[in-house]
Order: C-alpha cells, then sequence, then structure tokens
C-alpha cells in the first residue's frame, strides 16, 4: 500500500451531487494467473485504456454507492461496507466477473476515507460519497468474458441529492419503458442498468417531474422502484414497500428502513402493488405518505404523480410524519446519534 500520500485538507463547500471528487483512489487488478494485486492509492488520475477493450464494449462493469458520515464527535463512520460488499459480489457474479472479498472491499474504503476525510465540511447534510467499481480490461472485441480486471475506488463530497431541501417532489409513471426483466440484472447494480434509463428520466423532467416511477415489465402495472432508489407507501400505522420480485435492486436503504420501521412500532409490509390500486389509494385518503430511499436520496417525500391514466396527489402533497421520523431515525444512525444494535455504522480508521 502507498503510505506517502498526504492526506486531503481542503474542504469542499457546495459540493452538489455526483462531481466534488475527493482527491485519492484506490486501484487493484485481477488475472486469473495472479488473483488480486495489493491495493495502491494515488491521486485521483485519470486512467490510460485501450479503445478494444471488453468493459467499454460489452458493458462488463459493475459499481456499488454508499456513504461515510462526519458523526456528531467528529470521526467518520461507514454506512453498512459489509453489505455493499456484498452486494458488488453478487452483482459481479452476475457478469461472469471475480468477487472482491468482503474485509479488501471493507478495508479499501477506510483506506480512501482516511486519506480524503479532510475534504467533508462539519455539515451534516454533507457526506462522502463511496463509489467502488469494477471493469472488464482485457483488450478483445470477441464477446466473451474478459479474463483480466481492474478494480478502483474513488469517492466524491455529496451535498443533498435533490439539492439541500427535503421537501416533496413529483414523480412521474413510466408506461413506455421499463428498468428490468424476469432473468435480466435488475436485482445487482452494474452499468448496464443505468443508461437505459436515461431517457425515461428526461420523459419525467419534460413532464416537470424529479423522477421515473418504474413498473414491472411484464405487466406493466406493479410498482418497482423510483429511477435509481426504492419506493415505499405509508397506510396509517403500516409501512409498505414493492416486494423484491428479482427485478428490484434490493437497497441497502429500503432494508434499513424496514428494520427502523419495525422497531418505531409501524407495521411492516413487502407486497405486490398495482398503480391502479395506488391511486384508488391516494385518491380515497388510505395511502397517506409516500417516500423514495436510497443511499444518494437517503428518504425523500413524494407528493404527485404523473400518470397517463391520471394525476394525483398524496395526502397534502407535503413531507408526512412517518416520512420524517424515519428519516430522522436514519440520519441520527448515519451520524451516531442514536443507537445502533446492528453495528451498521462502521467507525473509521483514524
Ligand atoms: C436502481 C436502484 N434502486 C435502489 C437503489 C437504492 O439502493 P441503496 O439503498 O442500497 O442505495 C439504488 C441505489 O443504489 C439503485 O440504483
Amino acid at each position: 500500500m502507498t503510505t506517502t500520500l498526504e492526506s486531503s485538507t481542503t474542504v469542499i463547500q457546495n459540493p452538489g451531487h455526483g462531481e466534488a471528487f475527493t482527491e485519492h483512489m484506490i486501484s487493484m487488478e485481477w488475472t486469473e494467473a495472479t488473483g488480486w494485486s495489493a491495493p495502491e492509492m494515488t491521486p485521483l488520475q485519470n486512467l490510460t485504456i485501450h479503445p478494444g477493450m471488453i468493459g467499454l464494449h460489452y458493458g462488463q462493469v459493475a459499481f456499488e454507492g454508499l456513504k461515510a458520515h462526519r458523526r456528531a464527535d467528529g470521526a467518520m463512520g461507514v454506512w453498512r461496507p459489509g453489505d455493499h460488499a456484498l452486494r458488488f459480489q453478487r452483482s459481479c457474479r452476475r457478469l461472469a466477473m471475480p468477487e472482491l472479498p468482503v474485509e479488501t472491499f471493507v478495508a479499501a474504503i477506510d483506506q480512501l476515507i482516511s486519506a480524503d476525510q479532510g475534504s467533508l465540511s462539519d455539515d451534516p447534510t454533507h457526506s462522502i460519497y463511496i463509489r467502488p467499481m469494477i471493469f472488464a480490461t482485457d483488450v478483445s472485441l470477441m464477446l466473451r468474458p474478459s479474463r483480466t480486471y481492474r478494480f478502483l475506488l474513488m469517492a466524491f463530497v455529496a451535498g443533498g441529492f435533490f439539492g439541500e431541501n427535503t421537501e416533496s417532489v413529483s414523480v412521474h409513471v413510466s408506461h413506455d419503458y421499463t428498468r428490468a426483466f424476469p432473468g435480466g440484472t435488475g436485482d445487482v447494480k452494474i452499468a448496464g442498468n443505468y443508461a437505459p434509463s436515461f431517457l425515461a428520466q428526461r420523459e419525467a423532467e419534460a413532464a416537470g417531474c424529479a423522477q421515473v416511477v418504474w413498473l414491472d415489465a411484464m405487466e406493466r402495472r406493479y410498482l418497482e422502484e423510483m429511477g435509481g432508489m426504492n419506493m415505499f407507501l405509508v397506510r396509517g400505522d403500516q409501512v409498505v414497500t414493492p416486494r423484491l420480485t428479482g427485478t428490484l435492486l434490493p437497497g441497502v436503504t429500503r432494508n434499513t428502513l424496514l428494520t427502523l420501521a419495525e422497531r418505531l412500532g409501524y407495521q411492516v409490509a413487502e407486497e405486490r402493488i398495482t398503480v391502479d390500486r395506488w391511486r384508488q389509494e391516494c385518491l380515497e385518503g388510505t395511502i397517506t405518505e409516500v417516500f423514495a430511499c436510497g443511499t444518494a436520496a437517503v428518504v425523500t417525500p413524494v407528493g404527485q404523480v404523473r400518470d397517463r391514466d391520471g394525476d394525483f396527489t398524496i395526502g397534502d402533497g407535503k413531507p408526512g410524519p412517518v416520512t420524517r421520523r424515519l428519516r430522522t431515525a436514519l440520519t441520527d444512525l448515519h451520524h451516531g446519534l442514536a443507537a445502533d444494535p446492528e453495528g451498521w455504522l462502521r467507525p473509521s480508521a483514524e
């Protein structure tokens, strides 16, 4: 490991989302003969790649997204890195790529956060978004899995995904495009899932909405996800999320909120819910709140739904009490302000 690099000292203000990169990156290589190389930390820098690289042409590329937060005591905490490591392994398996051991994944994150934590201000709405990724490096245009790979770890300082506000957003139900299909790759986090979503996202924006609501591909009526987020509905004391059918990404935030909701005394349920039933239950007031959740979105309330079969408002269109309570419970855990019996917040190595 490289140990002579300077740690970052320049605090990033007004980070936005996705472009305020921190100063370092970690790299590892894999070959069939040697397995994974030792991690090397360098300044964040451009790569030199061959134009015939398999990852570039055939999309043998997977990634993760997780966050490190500054805890109230000033130390850093990384949110559920072991669970993200396991999902990264599943994504790699699905694309016939080698798996990175969980301990190696987590140790690389510790090293990067330790070097780059100085970029994060004390603003509790800011965090370090960590991006592990792997791509196929063989130079070949044969349609076959690569025999060599590169793992990279980089990070950026993140403000809010939807800006700094936690006001309600509006969402657009996509009937023309679907995100995932049975037997496909919807339950893993691979690059190829995202480019096909851009056109639907553009359509949502043209309709004045912040995000897409994805329906299932077979019947085009069951709610699945929202953009790059999972979704929840609230019916009084019941907190409900679409069931994992194999076409939804099993979000770490989704899993966390199911546990937290139960701990806070709500009934939790995983259901298959049609868009028609969703509309009807919102119109009659049975569904009182809806929110999206994910590493980037945290917990984001949804106020309006635009759908070709009829637009509707959720509750009074404003963030509801259950959404706010769950959001606070989650962000308190992120910042080390609440009991963490599961040990989800990993203290960073100093
Ligand atoms: C398609 C999709 N769904 C849901 C999520 C939320 O997952 P997580 O809570 O693990 O960030 C993400 C983000 O990773 C995503 O890309």
